[in-house]
């Protein structure tokens, strides 16, 4: 069973097994991240609550790497702010990698405590049970809106703004508490900043849908996407692969000052959000589906969102050795056809909730 990881690192990972847990697994990253690992032979325990995460993404997972590989993962249904959960999830593992959390800025500007109650305090249980158990490595999922409003561009790690949504409090808050167990437990973390991630699995649906998979659906639906601002907006788009490969790296890397470290995870591209449109939009004229895209329609720009976010990845290049495999066109073009195959029920669901 191949993994597409780079084969440096793939070798690395099949010479010792080792127990993993990852947290958020029902979710789009984590899901990713259990398939790789049981392809790599690793042993995976893995948690999720289903809050925004869907048993459907582990049975496709099962599907994908077959009965014997699956039998080495056990999955806990269980909630992150339940110290006793995490600590039950923590028994034996070598390396943690905490993908669990209520992602979206504006979910948490509407549902801060909710936000803060997995977010930070979740957090906070998954890192002390991971110190409890011994672990030998925490990897955890930090994130580009930490940036805040700092005017750098592109974003280099150790220049930060103020936040500008409860979300990127508590993103930061992780990587100041990480920072905190390494100095006062010893213990070895790593943060990952992740700009806009994309890829299969992706959830397009519910009002916190992110960019790819809601403009996938809508264009799939028939419907207009529609653009908060003036499509001038930038991101740097950074496919799933990369991510995987970036966690690998992370939990794999034997350099001490790699280590209690955060880095940006993306591909060091701008695009626009006109441009995004025009890019999936392209995509899906590959396929043979006589779709006709409409126009994008313009709102209102966004409270809470960055105007330009576009990262400085040199910084995991030199550390971790991280290469992005994938850029924007060539992740579209990998996740168009499984965008196009869920087509029917994201369609249904879309049209529902619009
Ligand atoms: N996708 C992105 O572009 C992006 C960007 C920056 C950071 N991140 C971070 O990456 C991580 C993974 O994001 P994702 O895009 O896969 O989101 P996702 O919503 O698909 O996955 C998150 C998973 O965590 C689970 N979860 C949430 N609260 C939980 C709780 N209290 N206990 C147990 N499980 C819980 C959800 O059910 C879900 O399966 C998150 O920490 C997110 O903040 C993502």
């Amino acid at each position: 069973m191949t993994t597409g990881l780079p084969a440096g690192i793939e070798a690395q990972l099949r010479a010792r097994t080792r127990r993993w847990l990852v947290t958020g697994s029902a979710g789009f990253i984590g899901s990713h991240l259990i398939e790789v690992l049981l392809r790599a032979g690793q042993e995976v325990v893995s948690l999720d609550n289903f809050s925004t995460g869907h048993r459907s993404n582990l049975d496709e997972v099962r599907r994908q790497v077959g009965e014997a590989a699956w039998a080495r993962h056990r999955f806990i249904e269980g909630d992150i702010g339940d110290e006793q959960t995490c600590a039950a999830a923590c028994e034996g593992v070598a390396v943690v990698l905490h993908e669990a959390a209520l992602g979206s800025v504006p979910r948490s500007i509407s549902e801060p405590l909710a936000t803060h109650r997995t977010n930070a305090t979740g957090f906070l249980n998954v890192l002390v049970a991971a110190r409890d158990a011994g672990v030998e490595r925490f990897v955890y999922a930090a994130s580009s809106s930490t940036y805040g409003d700092s005017p750098t561009s592109p974003k280099v790690e150790d220049r930060i703004g103020r936040p500008l949504s409860p979300y990127a409090v508590t993103k930061y808050l992780n990587e100041l508490y990480a920072d905190v167990f390494g100095r006062c437990y010893g213990l070895s973390t790593i943060g990952l900043r992740y700009f806009n991630v994309f890829g299969t699995r992706q959830d397009p649906q519910g009002a916190y849908a992110a960019v790819i998979p809601r403009w996938y659906a809508a264009m799939l639906a028939d419907e207009p996407c529609v653009i908060y601002g003036d499509g001038e907006t930038s991101r740097d788009f950074c496919f799933i692969s990369n991510v995987v490969q970036a966690n690998l790296r992370a939990a794999l890397v034997e350099d001490p000052d790699a280590l209690n470290q955060v880095y940006n995870v993306a591909v060091g591209n701008r695009t626009s959000l006109s441009e995004l449109h025009a890019a999936i939009a392209a995509s899906l004229s590959r396929l043979d589906l006589s779709l006709r895209v409409a126009p994008p329609q313009f709102a209102d720009f966004r409270e809470g969102d960055i105007r330009h976010s576009l990262a400085d990845v040199n910084k995991a290049l030199r550390l971790l050795g991280y290469v992005p495999t994938h850029d924007l066109r060539e992740g579209l073009a990998e996740t168009v056809e499984w965008y196009a195959r869920e087509a029917s029920g994201a369609i249904s669901n879309f049209r529902s909730q619009t």
